[in-house]
């Protein structure tokens, strides 16, 4: 979809459909909201406001259609009430504008451009960013693939002032979208295509993107046994795909003095292992690359955004499957760091690539360092299927993580790293054991084992087994499958370091 940022009045202004959004509560009034069409509309658009009881709430659409105007139909769309109107909310708002624009077949789109605090440049990148991912669809096995997209979208501005800022809001939104989406495509992707060297392939295409600001190592198997990854490779095992580490840089031009280190949770599939999971639990179970996914997109937005931090991106890739070659429970393997780790449950695999991909990322010396992981099903049990759970040793990056979430519009929520659980994950014959004691705490336990691994350096671990992937819609704009989650996140606080 192409995206276009113009000002002047939307209605004459060609397309299929013109959208209008609407404040509801104490700011509604269908007789003002009627004054702004053309002459011959007015009479209809008040009596089929009237008809649906249309109040500018959330959610609510009204299509209007114009006879003889410069487009087919407007579409009323409500913001909710304005007294407490946020950039979410325009982000709602316009995800069920595309939404009912698709519905009525409309392909060229225009949308007036609604003020909110001024700020006009995170209103459009608002806008933008939700258009995108509502658009979206992954459709790459349907017979009617493409079908629904819409061409154009042109956001209108009433005050021309705002048009320069309004169109590198565009490009920012536009930047951003395509790097969500490509870890959308990434995590819905069958784990028989989205395999570790596919995952490696991936990486490569992206570091191209990013020309010569980017290098992309790739570490198979027997370069990662010299580095003595014990912990990573265990998992690995089972699978007949071979397991690919990916490391990613980025280092623009004139870099700051910060570093950022990113790693993603790579396991392209997650069977559980020999401690095999039931079928329901894994047929989702695809999705455990999406803190992978997460990373490759934050860089594909990276190339296109070029900030002046130095950015790396690991991923321990593999997939988790049983076989007589696979880890046993009760195995003991080796982390990177020296660590012993005693193997009770081959399904809390994602705690043992974390081991030695965070080992590795701390000899880059980052200044923060922030790990994504579709971990445990516990955290989807503590915070349920919208919220990632934030765990950090480092007040100042957590808090910094919390704000760039909500400037993103990305729920995530502190859990504490309790020092009195740290010895649930103690093994009474090696140094660790993967999983806890007891199931209680099950996302704090795995954010405990994992911070045996960052040596006090600022460090963050974002669970996101809840958001990555959504079995029903997360928002009006973001529907069903992989969520792209964590990529506007991380985008927001590079650029706020
Ligand atoms: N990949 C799963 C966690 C998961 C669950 C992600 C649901 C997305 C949705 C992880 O590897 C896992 O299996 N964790 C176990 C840990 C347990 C054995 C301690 C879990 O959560 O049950
Ligand atoms: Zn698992
Ligand atoms: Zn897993």
């Amino acid at each position: 979809m192409n995206i276009l940022g113009e000002k002047g009045d939307i209605f004459s202004i060609k397309a299929d459909v013109a959208v209008l959004p609407v404040l509801g509560g104490k700011s509604f009034d269908a007789a003002i909201l009627v004054s702004v069409l053309p002459e011959s509309a007015r009479a209809v658009a008040l009596r089929t406001l009237k008809n649906i009881e249309f109040a500018g709430k959330a959610g609510e659409v009204a299509v209007v259609h114009i006879p003889n105007g410069a487009q087919h139909a407007v579409l009323f769309v409500g913001l909710g009430d304005g007294a407490d109107l946020s950039l979410e909310a325009i982000r709602e708002m316009t995800g069920h504008a595309v939404a009912a624009a698709r519905r009525l077949g409309a392909k060229v789109l225009t949308i007036k451009v609604p003020t909110f605090d001024n700020d006009v440049a995170a209103v459009v990148e608002g806008m933008v960013v939700a258009a995108h991912l509502a658009d979206y669809a992954f459709d790459t096995y349907k017979k009617a693939n493409g079908a629904k997209r819409l061409k154009d979208f042109t956001l209108v501005l009433e005050n021309g002032r705002d048009l320069l800022k309004a169109r590198k809001a565009v490009e920012r939104g536009n930047a951003i979208a395509s790097g969500v989406s490509i870890a959308r495509d990434l995590v819905n992707m069958p784990a028989h295509v989205m395999t570790p060297s596919a995952l490696a392939e991936a990486a490569e295409r992206i570091a191209k993107e990013g020309g010569r600001t980017m290098k992309l190592k790739v570490l198979d198997k027997d370069a990662c046994e010299k580095l003595g990854m014990g912990a990573y490779l265990a998992v690995s095992l089972g699978a007949d795909n071979p397991p690919k580490f990916i490391h990613l840089s980025y280092k623009p031009e004139r870099p700051t003095k910060k570093r950022l280190v990113v790693v993603g949770k790579g396991v392209t599939f997650d069977s559980g292992g020999l401690s095999l999971k039931p079928a329901d639990a894994m047929m989702t179970m695809k999705c455990d690359m999406a803190g992978a996914a997460a990373v490759l997109g934050f860089f594909s937005a990276l190339a296109q955004l070029r900030p002046r931090v130095e950015v790396h991106g690991i991923v321990a890739a593999t997939e988790n499957m049983p076989s007589g070659k696979a880890i046993r429970p009760g195995d003991v393997v080796k982390a990177s760091n020296g660590k012993t780790i005693e193997i009770l449950n081959t399904d809390a695999e994602g705690r043992l690539t974390l081991a030695d991909a965070l080992t590795y990322a701390k000899k880059l010396e980052p200044t923060a360092m922030v790990d994504l992981a579709t971990l445990t099903g516990a955290c989807v049990v503590a915070l349920g299927e919208e919220i990632t759970g934030l765990m950090s040793n480092n007040d100042d990056l957590a808090g910094a993580i919390l704000s760039a979430a909500g400037r993103a519009g990305e729920k995530m929520w502190r859990m504490p790293l309790e020092k009195r659980y740290r010895s649930l994950v103690e093994s009474d014959i090696a140094d660790l054991r993967n999983i806890a004691t007891t199931r209680y705490g099950g996302s704090l336990t795995a954010g405990l084992f994992l911070e045996e691994f960052v040596d006090g350096l600022p460090w963050a671990h974002l669970d996101i087994a809840g958001p990555a992937f959504a079995e029903k819609p997360m928002a009006s704009y973001i529907g069903k499958g992989g969520t792209g989650h964590g990529v506007r996140t991380l985008v927001e606080l590079v650029e706020g370091m």
